[in-house]
């Protein structure tokens, strides 16, 4: 029997209509951009394998590094025990993360740093004694992961409506999605007026408030909108105007992918949590990154045990996914990873932006290593045109998996010049079409 016919009989997949499905694509290799199918085929990787991937697949340096940990120590208890990798990771991430971020607390995948950040926040206010700072404000658009905590502090959408009953409320404020202005404004001459509805739920919410939570600089999943750094300059002011706390969920933006090795560089802004996870470990193991100030830090300090930040997972700080993190980052070091990245981005923007002359393209965007074509008409995660035109890349070779009218192109960045005109090719081809 094929992988195919032994997956129909047991296997049940993510974010997927079993009985509709199309056939799946039965990968048995992966090397660089490219994935290999066991009936043959070449396959370029135009998601990064849902964002994860930066350095290509199966790189030698990350195998090495996996195989040399693998017979150290492969996993252990994180409480009451410690290992190098934790540690070493802990150290270089500090190195790198926006100045005062420096205590790293880990769990195992996107939505659980999420998840993590949010306790974090309620559990800050109330070992200061201010128990009724609780709640979280989050903005339209946004997608933080899939646990009950991050689907609540995502927006209302197909992801989140199956689960409705369990979620806790979350005030939700403007984003600035510019194409699709909240008030029907232009960039060009908009002061970023959008802000103004975050500051009026913190002028309602901010006493219950105990964080805002954003995406900064591209909400990921809820469209691929690309933010004016304006506005992250100005939820951060907001912020400490209301004393509330500040979480950046980097999980998607982190590690290069915006063209900055973290996103909240483009206005210079720390936040006071930082949620790491997808590129961390360069797409090939489950880690995650909850990362605080030292003035959170010490709240969680005192000789009443119940004030410890009560969260875990049996993974926590897994010693194989901390390796492979340690070599990713060591990556970024021996060579102009930031470099690569910004040439992907001028590629992208001079392949893309030609397209809006077509009559079905209404926005192109460009940050970093990420390219987005947004399409006239209906708009949805489940709008038809979605499946079609994936369909439609994966005939050319090309995996790319659109958001319903939303093309995106996020490539591993060790994708050549020659791969990204061809991959830019195929979605002007198929677009045009
Ligand atoms: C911004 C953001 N936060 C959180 C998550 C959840 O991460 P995971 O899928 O690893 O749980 C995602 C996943 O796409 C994401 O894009």
């Amino acid at each position: 029997m094929s992988l195919n016919e032994r997956d129909g009989a047991h296997v049940w997949h993510p974010y997927t209509q079993m009985l509709t499905q199309a056939p799946l694509l039965p990968i048995v290799r992966g090397e660089g951009v490219y994935l290999y199918t066991e009936d043959g085929r070449k396959i370029l990787d135009g998601i990064s394998s849902w964002w994860v991937n930066i350095h290509g697949h199966s790189h030698p340096k990350l195998n090495a590094a996996l195989a040399a940990q693998a017979q150290q120590i492969e996993q252990v208890i994180f409480a009451g025990c410690t290992h190098r990798p934790a540690v070493e990771l802990a150290e270089r991430l500090v190195e790198v993360m926006p100045p005062g971020l420096n205590r790293v607390f880990y769990s195992d995948n996107g939505s659980t740093a999420v998840e993590a950040a949010i306790k974090m926040a309620a559990q800050y206010w109330r070992n200061r004694g201010e128990p009724q700072r609780s709640g979280v404000i989050a903005l339209h658009h946004a997608y933080h992961g899939d646990t009950v905590g991050a689907m609540s502090a995502s927006e209302d959408s197909v992801f989140t409506r199956a689960f409705t009953p369990l979620l806790f409320p979350v005030p939700r404020a403007h984003s600035p999605y510019c194409y699709r202005c909240p008030l029907d404004l232009k960039r060009a001459t908009c002061r970023i007026d959008c802000l103004g509805d975050l500051e009026r739920r913190l002028a309602e919410h901010g006493e219950r408030t105990a964080a805002v939570l954003i995406e900064p600089m591209l909400q990921g999943a809820g469209g691929m909108i690309v933010w004016p750094a304006e506005f992250l300059g100005g939820v951060r002011q907001i912020c400490d105007r209301y004393g509330v706390l500040l979480i950046a969920d980097e999980v998607l933006t982190g590690f290069g992918r915006t063209g900055r090795m973290f996103a909240c560089e483009h206005a210079q802004v720390t936040p006071d949590i930082l949620c790491l996870s997808k590129a961390l470990t360069a797409g090939y193991l489950p880690l995650g990154v909850t990362a605080a100030t030292d003035a959170i830090y010490q709240a969680f300090l005192s000789t009443d045990r119940g004030r410890a930040f009560f969260h875990g997972h049996s993974y926590t700080a897994n010693p194989l996914a901390c390796a492979v993190a340690i070599a990713s980052l060591e990556l970024f070091h021996e060579s102009d990873v930031l470099g690569r990245v910004g040439r992907l981005e001028q590629q992208l923007r001079a392949g893309l932006e030609p397209l809006r002359a077509l009559p079905c393209v209404g926005d192109v965007r460009v940050i970093g290593g990420i390219g987005v074509v947004e399409l006239a008409g209906d708009s949805g995660y489940l709008a038809d045109i979605g499946t079609r035109l994936g369909a439609a890349f994966l005939e050319r070779n090309l995996l790319l998996r659109p958001l319903g009218n939303i093309v995106y192109f996020m490539p591993p960045y060790a994708i050549t010049d020659a791969e990204t005109e061809w991959a830019l090719a195929q979605i002007g081809d198929v677009l045009d079409s």
